[in-house]
């Protein structure tokens, strides 16, 4: 296993990191040009950059103690987490910056796959270690929409701008209100006395991309139907109840969902939050049918947990972790007691936040 000492033979000339993002309230509504709330999460992704002596560019990660090489010029594209960098260079050169060989050395203790975005993570740090080690003016909106370009064009998902906006913006402490069609963000504090926990289901999101695409088609369809721009724009909830199905769930959930992000975003309190989000929950898996028996199931697990105020999956669903809104002072026993009662039922989740003490993720 490489040390950074020994990969750069010294310091690195530039060192930066980013979080990853639990999202709050306001699922499948960026790709819909609405709103969300999200938080960044305290495990956070490292990048250390120096030039490189020779025409490649060479990244390393501790966390998957593996290499990937690629050509500073021209060359086949790299795969795995080094499409992710390569998109991130390209895109800065683009931007008319010179970019020399490099050396990367990436570590993160974010869990990757459970739907934490620990690739807009790798991304903003990437950039973000660039900017520093080149000195170009990019600020962090800016820097965001890159981040979401590199996984579009370079890691091929079709995603929003919600992660990328989280993991450039946002804070552990105040969730992030997010309008995804004019990018207009403010800080909004967490609600008083309280405390998260995210417990992630084991499952993997093996249908997420598929039925992502599938979703935001028929979100698509929906507005053409409904003559707007996008489902953003329609006023009145009571419209979407003219569409057919499943076209009328999935409009229904997202017009509400936005409405959910909006009352939020004002300042309620502890139980209304809660509230939002057991609603948004049941939303996404009866109207968006994006949940899976397992989420349900831990949902469920963490909402009959002493101290717990709402629970919801986090993240695009088919698996991946959930986000329980809870008392301070109870995270900690919410989230063992909400465990042991799903890990009973022959599952294998496990708590992501708040950060065990033991024993830290290190993948
Ligand atoms: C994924 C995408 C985001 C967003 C969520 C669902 O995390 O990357 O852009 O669409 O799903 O809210």
């Amino acid at each position: 296993m490489n040390t950074p000492e020994i990969f750069f033979g010294g310091a690195p000339e530039a060192l930066a990191s980013a979080p990853g993002r639990v999202n709050l309230l306001g699922e499948h509504t960026d790709y819909n040009d609405g709103f969300m709330l999200p938080v960044a999460t305290p495990q956070r992704t490292e990048v250390a950059l120096s030039r490189s002596h020779d025409d490649q560019h060479h990244l390393y990660s501790g966390t998957l103690d593996g290499n990937v090489t690629f050509a500073a010029k021209g060359g086949s594209a790299p795969q795995g987490f080094g499409s992710y960098v390569e998109g991130c260079i390209r895109l800065v050169e683009a931007l008319g910056v010179a970019v020399p060989p490099l050396r990367m050395y990436v570590t993160t203790n974010l869990p990757v796959g459970s739907g934490l975005s620990s690739s807009a993570a790798l991304e903003v740090a990437t950039l973000r270690a660039l900017r520093q080690l080149l000195g170009f003016e990019l600020d962090d909106v800016k820097l965001a929409q890159i981040a979401q370009r590199a996984e579009i064009d370079y890691a091929r998902v079709n995603c929003g701008i919600m992660d990328q906006m989280a993991s450039s913006l946002c804070d552990e402490r105040s969730m992030l209100f997010i309008d995804a069609r004019t990018l207009e963000h403010h800080l909004v504090q967490m609600p008083p006395d309280t405390e998260l926990i995210v417990v992630d289901s084991g499952v993997p999101r093996t249908l997420a991309a598929s039925k992502y695409n599938e979703r935001r088609a028929e979100c698509e369809e929906a507005s053409r139907k409904l003559g707007v721009k996008a489902l953003r724009d329609v006023g009145d909830p009571e419209t979407v109840e003219t569409l057919p199905e499943p076209l009328r769930g999935r409009a229904r959930h997202v017009v509400l969902e936005d409405l959910r992000v909006l009352e939020a975003a004002k300042g309620v309190s502890a139980e209304r939050f809660g509230e939002l989000m057991n609603a948004s929950h049941d939303s996404l898996r009866d109207d968006y049918e994006v949940s899976i028996p397992e989420l349900d199931l831990l949902v469920n697990a963490l909402r009959a947990a002493p101290g717990v105020l709402g629970a919801r999956l986090t993240g695009a669903g088919f698996g991946g972790a959930c986000v329980a809104l809870c008392r301070a002072g109870h995270a900690q026993q919410a989230a063992q007691a909400a465990l042991s009662t799903y890990n009973k039922a022959g599952r294998q989740g496990r708590i992501l936040i708040p950060v065990p003490t033991q024993g830290k993720e290190q993948q």
